[in-house]
């Protein structure tokens, strides 16, 4: 039943306004965050080429799924689900509409605690007391105004749509980012003991790649980077026409994300052990971003409030564009469902993500326990399902729309991606999803146990 179907379905305009868009949901606070911290504790350069590996293995293939099956469908998950495989697969969709209000709710949590920084920066300066003041407005009443702040933003350029909201904005924001990041990664290299923070950050513990934890970090990781597993892909692939070559251009977005990821470590892990900071990482995942880094720029003094605003503003602006995709697939999903207008279903689905988010703004503990649910045990389930529906019970059709706009020289690979999708897939993410739900159990327990 897909009310709207009498409206021209919205289009991007550009094919580069399509990649940059993709790549400004991959980009986000997963890179800037959660991929340095995770290469520290994963043993260095062993963490970041099994990360390469997964991308390659995993995450090209299963962003191509999405990309096929949105493109085939052109409707939101749920639409495109039912249309090309048939009822029994809505729920599906329905699911990933949920992961989408929930990883939405946190990550604008996280997202208003950068808009709160970098204002900071302007008009304040850092604290000298970093770990305390973020103790301060991490959770409360403040956080939940930062919240409120940023969704309003999301909110905002998603009622503009699909040209003239998103992919203005990605056209606009994403090369900023790209310039400021590797701008403060170039600063960053002047610190003295910089060597010491890239030894720590890159040095190979070669033993760290046959351990099993290392690779299920890597693989949810990746999901969680390249956006994938909830249909967010699908929903921008679904505004896509036909001539778009999809296989570049998902490989154009994972090296992209991986790129940005890479050279957030160069940036972070300097600042960190030029300021011997490092036991304000180890304390918290966020505490890195929240905590050791503003000290060092509160160490720095005038120049610090400067570099500490660009950073700041980096964080928020990749958290933005980011926010963007996970709103527009529930917003997305109840325009094609229910035949609500945009503004309309925007405003709607925005107050309902808005409203959950008051718990994680409450409650730092669930903020975390909503990203290791949300943010990776269901991302993974929701991945196994798009791989085992495009190989399988899509093939024909998600093959012949990988060809679809393809040059030769892409069509050539779409035989092995989609063998990829059939064979070697599910059973890596089925292994990961094994460790991922044990680490997810222990979680709520300890979380309903306090
Ligand atoms: N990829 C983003 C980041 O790294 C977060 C994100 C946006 C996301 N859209 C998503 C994660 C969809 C999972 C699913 O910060």
């Amino acid at each position: 039943m897909t009310v709207a179907s009498s409206a021209p379905r919205e289009a991007f305009a550009s094919r580069a306004g399509f990649i940059l868009a993709a790549a400004g949901s991959a980009v986000g606070l997963g890179n800037m965050w959660r991929f340095p911290y995770q290469a520290s504790e994963g043993g260095g350069a062993a963490f970041v080429l099994v990360y390469i590996g997964l991308t390659l293995v995993l995450g090209i293939p299963l962003m191509l799924a999405e990309f096929g099956i949105g493109r085939r469908g052109q409707l939101a998950p749920v639409g495109s689900l039912r249309k090309l495989a048939g009822p029994a697969w809505v729920p599906l969709g329905y699911l990933f509409v949920a992961v989408g209000l929930l990883i939405l709710s946190y990550y604008s949590v996280i997202a208003g605690w950068t808009l709160r920084y970098g204002l900071e920066a302007v008009f304040l300066g850092f604290p000298a007391d970093s770990a305390g003041h973020f103790a301060a407005v991490a959770s409360g009443g403040d956080a939940v105004a930062f919240h409120v702040a940023f969704m309003a933003l999301t909110v905002t350029i998603v009622i503009g749509g699909v040209k003239g909201g998103i992919e203005r904005a990605s056209l606009l924001l994403m090369p900023l980012l790209f310039l400021m990041v590797v701008g403060l990664a170039l600063w960053a290299a002047t610190l003295p003991g910089a060597g010491q923070g890239y030894l720590v950050y890159l040095m190979p513990e070669i033993d760290e790649l046959l351990n099993p934890s290392v690779w299920r970090a890597a693989a949810s990781q990746a999901f969680f980077s390249l956006s994938l597993g909830m249909g967010g892909m699908l929903t921008f692939a679904s505004y896509l026409r036909r001539d778009q070559n999809l296989p570049e251009s998902a490989t154009v977005v994972a090296f992209t994300d991986f790129g940005v990821a890479f050279v957030a470590g160069l940036l972070v892990f300097p600042v960190i052990y030029s300021f011997a900071l490092q036991d304000a990482v180890s304390a918290s995942t966020v505490g890195a971003l929240f905590i050791a880094v503003p000290s060092a720029f509160e160490a720095m003094g005038p120049l610090g409030r400067i570099i500490g605003l660009f950073f700041f503003v980096v964080l928020a602006v990749g958290a933005l564009t980011s926010a963007i995709s996970l709103l527009e697939v529930v917003t997305a999903s109840v325009i094609d469902e229910f035949g609500l207008s945009r503004r309309r279903a925007a405003l709607l689905t925005g107050a309902v993500i808005t409203g959950l988010g008051v718990f994680p703004a409450f409650d730092i503990d669930a903020l975390g326990l909503l990203d290791k649910i949300a943010g990776e045990f269901l991302l993974l389930a929701g991945g196994l399902a798009l791989a085992l529906l495009a190989g399988w019970r899509l093939r024909a059709a998600v093959s012949d729309e990988l060809l679809a706009g393809a040059s030769p020289r892409w069509q050539r690979q779409v035989p092995r991606i989609l063998a990829t999708l059939r064979f070697l897939v599910p059973p890596i993410v089925v292994a990961v999803l094994f460790f991922s739900l044990r680490e997810t159990t222990a979680a709520v327990v300890a979380y309903f146990g306090r």
